[in-house]
């Protein structure tokens, strides 16, 4: 099979998801939803510009485009194991949110301090850094509440929360910024590295494939500790990517600058490795991910996905 052809499909596919996940990320922003406007006979804040302004801005950087890589990797995974799809989706732009709060956060001057995400401004250069601080915070709960929405029973809703919350807080991405931050201007072992992208990277993609897993409450094991360690590789070798893009990608491709790791003295793969050997770490990993998986039947988008991932340029 010619592997070019494969991924003109794959693209059409992920846009297809990117588009339904734009459109439902818009509806839970959007009056149709929010509770406060659906209790007409009560007094509402939701009016108030402050908190209208608050919402443009959590919108700013929610429907500002980006990969939909996440969501993606939820719905392959309900399609895979017969479930949900309509909770499935849910699930996943409740974690777009956490992913859009992380990245909003992580733009901030007393973080990466950068100005360009998703070919855009960033969000405190829009809204000002308390306005970031807050549109993230909002962000974050909000996915809480948004994930109560999934039309599944609720096992699997509080498995969903206790996932988000695992994949999102101090031992999962949030350790991994803490860790990051702290590594600036000092060496890290190569062990420390690899634990640090596990976490700052790893920890919501494998919650994406998680949530697709709850989507269809299966209770087998086997299949879920199969798609963790793929998701786990794949996650892995896409922050590989992600520092090999920071220093030779193409910003206007990839919607943010470049040489923002080396501006700041992070640890990377590119500190310890050259390109070549860094790509081929991303490369074992990815086949790794793809043999843990392709037993499966319908695994083909996931096959797919870790294939894409390894030789995207945005
Ligand atoms: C960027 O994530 C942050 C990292 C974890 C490296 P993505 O590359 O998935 O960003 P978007 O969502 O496509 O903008
Ligand atoms: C951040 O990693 C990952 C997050 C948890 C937001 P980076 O700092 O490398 O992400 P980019 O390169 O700014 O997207
Ligand atoms: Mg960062
Ligand atoms: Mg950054
Ligand atoms: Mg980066």
């Amino acid at each position: 099979m010619n592997a070019s052809c494969d991924f003109a499909q794959f693209e059409k596919d992920l846009a297809s998801v990117a588009e339904q996940t734009e459109h439902a990320l818009a509806y839970y922003l959007s009056r149709d939803f929010s509770p406060l406007y659906r209790r007409p006979n009560e007094s509402s804040h939701a009016e108030e510009p402050s908190v209208l302004k608050l919402v443009d801005a959590m919108a700013y950087s929610t429907l500002s485009g980006g990969k939909r890589i996440r969501p993606y990797l939820t719905l392959s995974v309900c399609r895979m194991l017969g479930g949900n799809e309509e909770a499935a989706l849910t699930l996943a732009c409740a974690l777009e949110m956490i992913h859009t709060y992380s990245l909003i956060h992580d733009d901030l001057p007393c973080v990466d301090n950068d100005d360009l995400r998703r070919g855009r401004p960033t969000n405190h250069k829009v809204f000002g850094e308390a306005g970031a601080l807050f549109a993230g915070d909002a962000l974050l709960t909000y996915a809480f509440e948004v994930a109560t929405h999934a039309r599944l029973s609720s096992d699997a809703i509080v498995s969903a929360v206790r996932a988000l919350s695992e994949g999102a807080g101090h031992y999962g991405m949030l350790g991994g910024q803490m860790t990051d931050m702290d590594a600036e201007q000092k060496e890290l072992s190569i062990e420390e590295l690899c634990a640090l992208h596990d976490m700052k990277t790893g920890a919501l993609i494998r919650t994406a494939a998680r949530l697709g897993c709850l989507s269809a409450e299966i209770d087998d094991v086997h299949i879920f500790d199969s798609i963790d360690s793929y998701a786990s590789d794949i996650g892995y070798a896409f922050q590989i990517v992600d520092d090999v893009l920071d220093r030779y990608g193409d910003s206007r491709l990839l919607g943010k600058n470049i040489g923002s790791d080396a501006q700041s003295c992070k640890n990377t793969f590119l500190t310890f490795f050259s390109r070549e050997e860094a790509m081929n770490r991303a490369k074992a990993l990815t086949e790794r991910a793809v043999m843990t998986v392709s037993a499966y039947e319908g695994s083909e988008n996931l096959v797919l996905l870790a294939q894409y991932l390894l030789q995207r340029n945005k």
